[in-house]
C-alpha cells in the first residue's frame, strides 16, 4: 500500500492544489489530504468548511485507483504521517522562491521521520503564481479568482464576502 498525504492549509483549495493531487493519483495507493488547524492563523474558511470544500471537488478528479481522503490535524506534519503509516508527503514547487522553505521543511521532516520520503511535483506553468493568499487578497479588493480556484471555492468565497 503506497500511502501518502498531502499537507497544507488549504485556506482555500485552489487549482495549483488540485493540478498537484491528480499528479499525485498515478503514483499513490492512497492520498489523504491532511488539512492543517493551524491555531495561530485567523483563516478565511474555518477547518471543517475546507474539509467539506475539498471532499466535494475531489470526486471531479477521482480516478478510481487511488483512494483520497480528507483529513486535518494539528501540530507536526512529520507525527501525523508516521501516525498514518503513510510513506510519502507530497509538496508542491511552483517556483523557485519556493524551494528554500521546501527544502527546508523536507529536511527536517526527514529529521523527524527518516522513514518518510517528501516528493516534489512540479505545478502546471499556468498556476505556477497561484497561492491560496494571493486567491484571498485579489478576490477581497474585488478581484477575478475565476479558472484559478474550482467554482465551489469562489461561490464560497462570494457567500463569506456577503457576511
Ligand atoms: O499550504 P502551506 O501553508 O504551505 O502548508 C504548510 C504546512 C502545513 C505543510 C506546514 O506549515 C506544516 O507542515 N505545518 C505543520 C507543523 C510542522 O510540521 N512544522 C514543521 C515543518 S518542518
Amino acid at each position: 500500500m503506497r500511502r501518502a498525504i498531502f499537507p497544507g492549509s488549504f485556506d482555500p483549495l485552489t487549482n495549483g492544489h488540485l493540478d498537484i493531487i491528480k499528479r499525485s493519483l498515478p503514483l499513490f495507493d492512497e492520498i489523504i489530504i491532511a488539512v492543517l488547524n493551524n491555531l495561530e492563523k485567523k483563516p478565511m474558511f474555518s477547518v471543517a468548511e475546507r474539509c467539506r470544500m475539498i471532499e466535494e471537488i475531489l470526486p471531479e478528479i477521482e480516478n478510481g485507483e487511488c483512494s483520497l481522503i480528507v483529513d486535518s490535524f494539528q501540530g507536526l506534519t512529520a507525527d501525523f504521517a508516521r501516525d498514518k503509516s503513510a510513506t510519502a508527503i507530497v509538496r508542491g514547487i511552483r517556483a523557485v522562491s519556493d524551494y528554500e522553505y521546501e527544502l527546508r521543511m523536507a529536511l527536517m521532516n526527514r529529521r523527524l521521520e527518516p522513514q518518510i520520503e517528501t516528493v516534489f511535483l512540479m505545478a502546471a506553468e499556468e498556476y505556477s503564481y497561484v497561492s491560496s493568499n494571493l486567491m484571498k487578497q485579489v478576490f477581497t479588493l474585488g478581484g477575478r479568482v475565476e479558472g484559478l480556484v474550482p467554482e465551489l471555492v469562489e461561490a464560497k468565497m462570494r457567500d463569506k464576502s456577503k457576511l
